[in-house]
């Protein structure tokens, strides 16, 4: 593999479980450090009868965290300060025993409460002999993960260290760092060459030259998903509504204001549109007539009345064109998000919907960070609490597995 310090800056968090390929986890930390990032290792017990503790702080630089009621270690780095630490929790070798706890959100020792500590993104490199990859159990487990947005990675097949061929080798420490450069840098062109339209922001409504209705929609969820599709390969339509934010690189932005403009600038960019996300917050109604002049207060008058018209569906209205692109909507909802969700899906007639819960603390509208549950038809994957880009990095996965 090159060195091109893909990963520089980089902070990996990588959790080692009692599993024979853990011998691998030295030239996975080395080539991970090759590439620029931090290493961080945590070992369960069972994972220093594989390898020692002196290996791997050997090579990662750091001591090893494997004690969750150490009072001198967590005085230095405990579970929360390495959760937080990390921008990648990645798990390899991952036991089936290891993922089973995962799931049911065990926090028995340092590696599984820090998973739970975590916002950082994670990632499972299952290694286990192949019928138990195979057990039911396990497949479950392994499914519930990858619902919750858990990054699967593997495993690989061939021979086991058992003697067995089939599915269960832990994939090569080279494929991993190609997996985690990946990560880190979606340009790997995942949509190279399909165009994506991305609405966003909140629209103005005018009443009058100087008056308008809005909201409070920051715009970041929709500038986060233009920013990763581009680099991911996809060439980029983002069409915002006022928002105080940076156009992202390559990215072509086009500014309007209104519903109806935004209904317009949508349709228009169907003629080359392949998948269209409307994260937009867009507002229902609209004055029935703009005042040319500024509305006066008058003395005699008490109640004003403004008359509101329905403004259209947009997504609604792309998902029913003759020239229909992949369809992906938002629903922000404050209460019954998974109800209102389904409902949305199927009237608007979108491939997927992605829900948030605007009501939780410190997600959705003018936050930094988000969580989503995204429904298709047949299917629901939760992607918790991380920084927006990473929110929508995830999102984007889904769509390119949907997207056909
Ligand atoms: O019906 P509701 O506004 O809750 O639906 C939200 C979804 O529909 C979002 O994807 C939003 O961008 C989109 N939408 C739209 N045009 C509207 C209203 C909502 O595209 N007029």
């Amino acid at each position: 593999m090159t060195v091109n310090h893909a990963l520089t800056g980089k902070k990996i968090l990588l959790g080692i479980s009692g599993g024979i390929a853990a011998y691998k986890c030295a030239e996975l930390t080395r080539r991970l450090k090759d590439q620029g990032a931090e290493v961080r290792i945590v070992m369960t017990a069972a994972a220093k009868e594989f390898i020692t503790p002196l290996t791997m702080q050997a090579v990662s630089g750091h001591e090893v965290a494997d004690n969750l009621l150490d009072p001198s270690a967590q005085s230095s780095m405990g579970h929360i300060e390495l959760g937080k630490w990390a921008d990648l929790v990645l798990l390899a070798p991952a036991t089936a025993h290891l993922i089973a706890r995962l799931r049911a959100g065990f926090g028995d020792e340092l590696l599984t409460t820090l998973c739970l500590a975590t916002t950082a993104p994670i990632a499972v490199s299952p290694a286990m002999n192949m019928e138990m990859y195979l057990s039911p159990a396990t497949q479950e487990n392994i499914s519930v993960l990858a619902q919750r947005g858990t990054l699967i990675w593997g495993p690989g097949k061939g021979p086991q260290a058992c003697g067995d061929i089939g599915p269960g080798r832990m994939l090569e420490p080279d494929d991993l760092v190609q997996r985690v450069i990946a990560f880190f840098n979606p340009e790997k062109a995942i949509f190279e060459g399909i165009n994506i339209t991305i609405t966003a922001g909140p629209t103005q409504e005018a009443l009058d030259p100087v008056r308008y209705i809005s909201n409070h929609s920051s715009g970041k969820m929709g500038f986060s998903l233009a920013e990763m599709a581009q680099k991911m390969g996809a060439n980029v339509t983002l069409i915002s509504g006022p928002v105080n934010l940076p156009t992202p690189t390559n990215v072509n932005r086009i500014n309007i204001k209104s519903a109806l403009q935004m209904h317009a600038a949508s349709i228009d960019s169907l003629a080359h549109c392949d998948i269209f996300i409307a994260c937009a917050a867009v507002a229902d109604y609209r004055a029935e007539d703009i005042a040319s002049h500024k509305i006066k207060k008058q003395k005699e008058i008490d109640d004003l009345t403004i008359k509101l018209v329905k403004n259209p569906d947009i997504i609604a209205d792309v998902a029913s064109h003759a020239n229909r692109p992949f369809c992906v909507g938002f629903a922000a909802e404050t209460q019954d998000v998974e109800h209102y969700a389904a409902d949305k899906l199927k009237r608007k007639n979108l491939d997927l919907i992605a829900a948030n819960n605007v009501a939780m603390a410190g997600q959705g509208f003018n936050s930094e960070q988000n969580a989503l549950t995204v429904f298709s038809a047949n299917q629901r994957v939760d992607i918790s609490l991380a920084d927006k880009k990473v929110v929508a990095f995830q999102l984007l996965e889904i769509i390119r597995q949907h997207y056909k």
